[in-house]
């Protein structure tokens, strides 16, 4: 017997029978919505006798006549703001906390820093296994995970997610500074998203967009090192919200139109075939002048600044849930989400509902 010659050619490995599973192209609808406001009601009045300001300017400038600001001695706070309004949506939806397969919550003022207050809320309310966490998109923070969840849902990954847009910008707010004193509230909304077999439901078009380079413009610095190079460091406060009002209020005006103007035309419609905007409150004039810009008629736009003020995350899915309770939004109807803040970020939602 002679001995082999050269090496064993190597054997081809048998082709990988791994089936992965296939992307689904689901419908999306909205199966339930809830909001949740503090009971302290603050008026600008009130705002006047911490800083230098007046009623009249406030109202001009903003539109806001007043906030609803959290009280921590009765334990209110964002957790909580969070846990009541997706209790209320579940109610709502007429579904179990246990039916959720996802809570996602937008938000950028957690009571605590671990573990995510999505997860907190979902053990309040016996969410099961729900998966859950945080998605920091500022004034984003809904429209943002409204994107993810239906694409999530579309695909088929999940069927059934909760959607919380909230914040509690009083706990990182210094009322004598009077730019940001008199401007926020706290809210918290939430939306329940569910798979439907009608696959004419849900977005029709989207745009979740970040420019990072203007972080320094709204922001929350946490040590000395973190202010902005170049900026007036008697302006901030370590903690607390700095914004610089005017660069925001251009980048506001400017975004939110070009915002509209991007999601009508990718979704093939005109300001006509929607039935309503739901937009993020961040100032009266800014909504004002794009109402001016596209023609919008006044009762497509929501307005509900004079007041919360301006929310935050918490801002779109508390005039949507106002509008759902008040019939204004209904099964059936085309619906913008429009929403842009801290980061900076920007973020659109075009629903067939
Ligand atoms: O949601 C996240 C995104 N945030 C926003 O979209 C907010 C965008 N920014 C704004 O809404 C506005 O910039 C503010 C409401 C914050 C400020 O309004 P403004 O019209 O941009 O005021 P300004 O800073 O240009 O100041 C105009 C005048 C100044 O007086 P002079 O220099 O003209 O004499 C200010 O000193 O108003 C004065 N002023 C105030 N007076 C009374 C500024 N703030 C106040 C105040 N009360 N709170």
């Amino acid at each position: 017997m002679s001995e082999p010659t050269g090496s064993t050619p190597a054997r081809s490995p048998a082709p990988l029978r791994l089936a992965r599973p296939p992307v689904q192209d689901l419908g999306v609808r909205v199966l339930g919505s809830g909001s949740a406001v503090p009971s302290r009601v603050v008026t600008n009045a009130q705002i006047a006798t911490i800083c230098d300001t007046n009623d009249e300017w406030i109202h001009q400038r903003t539109g806001i006549r007043e906030r609803r600001i959290c009280d921590p001695a009765k334990g209110e706070g964002n957790v909580q703001l969070c846990t009541d309004a997706l209790r209320r949506a579940i109610e709502n939806a007429a579904i179990t906390p246990d039916q959720l397969d996802l809570i996602i919550c937008g938000t950028i003022t957690q009571d605590m820093r671990c573990p995510s207050t999505a997860c907190v809320v979902a053990g309040a309310l016996g969410a099961g296994h729900a998966a859950a966490w945080d998605l920091g998109a500022a004034c984003c923070g809904f429209v943002y995970p409204m994107n993810i969840a239906h694409d999530l849902i579309r695909i088929g990954t999940y069927r059934t997610i909760g959607v919380i847009g909230a914040d509690c910008i009083s706990a990182i707010t210094d009322y004598s500074n009077r730019s940001v004193g008199i401007l926020f509230g706290d809210a918290a909304g939430a939306a329940i998203l569910g798979a439907t077999d009608d696959r004419t439901k849900g977005v029709l078009a989207q745009v979740n967009k970040a420019d990072g380079s203007g972080w320094h413009d709204l922001y929350v610095p946490a040590w000395e090192s973190q202010i902005a190079p170049g900026s007036d460091r008697t302006n901030h406060r370590l903690g607390c919200l700095f914004m610089n009002g005017r660069e925001v209020f251009k980048f506001a005006v400017g975004t939110f139109q070009e915002l509209i103007a991007e999601t009508l035309t990718k979704g093939g419609v005109t300001v006509a075939d929607v039935d309503m905007f739901v937009c993020h409150q961040s100032n009266a004039r800014i909504i004002e002048a794009a109402v001016e810009r596209f023609g919008i008629p006044p009762g497509k736009v929501y307005v509900n600044i004079d007041r919360y003020g301006n929310t935050s995350g918490g801002s779109v899915p508390l005039a949507f849930d106002e509008l759902r309770k008040a019939g204004r939004i209904q099964e059936g109807m085309v619906v913008m989400f429009v929403a842009f803040g801290a980061g900076l970020t920007w973020s659109s939602s075009l629903w067939q509902m």
